[in-house]
Formats: structure tokens, sequence, C-alpha cells
């Protein structure tokens, strides 16, 4: 399972033979800058990425608590995702999401 993640400032991270449960423990096991303050419980939102539009339509929809939190994250655009609530299955194999700036260490 691989992942590619752009950090806040446009930096390009490649995670390979990544094998964490959901794309938030997979950035915050490779140190990026994630707050993540809930732990992946879909209520702090400070888990918020930006899905690559070539991935958005393989992702499972958003349930009623991730979108009720997305509705109150800072910079919410059309890719928004919580990370923590996409599962890292093998059919995601090269996901590419861009870290939200409300989700970084404040
Ligand atoms: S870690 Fe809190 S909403 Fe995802």
């Amino acid at each position: 399972m691989n992942v590619k993640i752009y950090d806040q400032k446009g930096g390009l991270l490649a995670l390979n033979n990544v094998s964490a449960p959901t794309l938030m423990n997979a950035i915050r096991d490779a140190g990026l800058d994630l707050t993540a303050q809930c732990g992946g419980c879909a209520s702090c939102g400070t888990c918020h990425v930006y899905v690559d539009e070539a991935w958005r339509a393989k992702l499972k929809p958003a349930d009623e608590f991730e979108s009720a939190m997305l509705d109150v994250v800072e910079l919410r655009q059309d890719s928004s995702r919580l990370s923590c609530q996409i599962e890292l299955t093998k059919e995601l194999d090269g996901l590419t999401v861009t870290l939200a700036p409300g989700a970084a260490f404040t």
C-alpha cells in the first residue's frame, strides 16, 4: 500500500509499504504536521485533507458524522475529507492527498 501526501508547504512525501489502518494513522506515523486531536473519532476536524481529484470517487462517501464535522472545518473544499475516516484498503493503493492548512499543529 502506497500513499502520496503533499504537506502544507507543497512538499511531497511518498509513503511505501504502509500498513496503518487509516490515512490519519499513516500521516502521523510519518511524522507529518497533522494534529488529529481526537485520535480518529471524527470529532475534531484537525485531520482534514484534500483528496486528489483522481481519487475522490474511489473513496466511500462520508457518513453523517464525518459530514457534520466537515461542515465546520476551516477552508473546506469539495475534495475535503477527514483522514481518520479513510480506511487504507488495497483499492486505494496510490491515494494522493494534500494536508489542509487548518490541520497543522498550532
Ligand atoms: S482525528 Fe479528529 S476528526 Fe479525524
